[in-house]
């Protein structure tokens, strides 16, 4: 029998009530508020099918953390850089294959900057530790679900400030 200590820890995923938006002018403003919040070294992983809003809820996160630059999708270079009282990455990893994630130099960006990444389940596990999880559903034409998790550390403390900022409306 393995020793005690040697268990897998228990998990620590926590997360919060879905929250439904009802325009993308709503996804937005949530996205600014959460962008209020962040500083360098953070990242939020943002998981959900094609036109959930991702990109949608970026532009929100960028103009929240004081960047003025118009967000579009990094889709063939994968990640842009937009500058700000702090660097804000963006990326989107949809074309992302096998392990080249590796090669974009993540870690050392992240520490310059806050980071958020489209499809960013695919970053590997070491890299999304720390970080706020938000998944996005489809729930009709024009409503969205947000999730919001993480398993601890930074990740924790984003929970809380999303969990303020999606439990008081933020309503457009
Ligand atoms: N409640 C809503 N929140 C966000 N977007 C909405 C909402 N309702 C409708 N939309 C529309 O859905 C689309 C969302 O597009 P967006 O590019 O943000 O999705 P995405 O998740 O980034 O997709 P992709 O995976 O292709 O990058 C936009 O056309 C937007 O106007
Ligand atoms: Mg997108």
């Amino acid at each position: 029998m393995r020793p005690l200590s040697r268990r897998p820890p228990p998990s620590r995923r926590a997360a919060a009530a879905p929250r439904s938006t009802a325009s993308d002018a709503e996804t937005r403003a949530l996205g600014a508020g959460l962008g209020a919040r962040l500083r360098a070294g953070d990242l939020i992983v943002l998981t959900g099918p094609l036109g959930a809003g991702k990109t949608c809820f970026v532009a929100g996160l960028a103009e929240g953390a004081g960047c003025g630059a118009r967000v579009r999708s990094p889709s063939f270079t994968l990640i842009n850089e937009y500058e700000g009282p702090m660097t804000f990455f963006h990326l989107d990893l949809y074309r992302l294959e096998g392990h080249d994630a590796e090669g974009l130099g993540l870690e050392e960006r992240c520490e310059q900057g806050a980071m958020v990444a489209e499809w960013g389940e695919k970053l590997p596990a070491h890299v999304r530790a720390d970080a706020l999880t938000l998944t996005f559903t489809v729930a009709s034409e024009h409503e969205r679900t947000i999730t919001a998790g993480a398993d601890g550390g930074r990740g924790a403390e984003l929970l809380a400030a999303w969990e303020a900022i999606a439990g008081a409306g933020a309503r457009a």
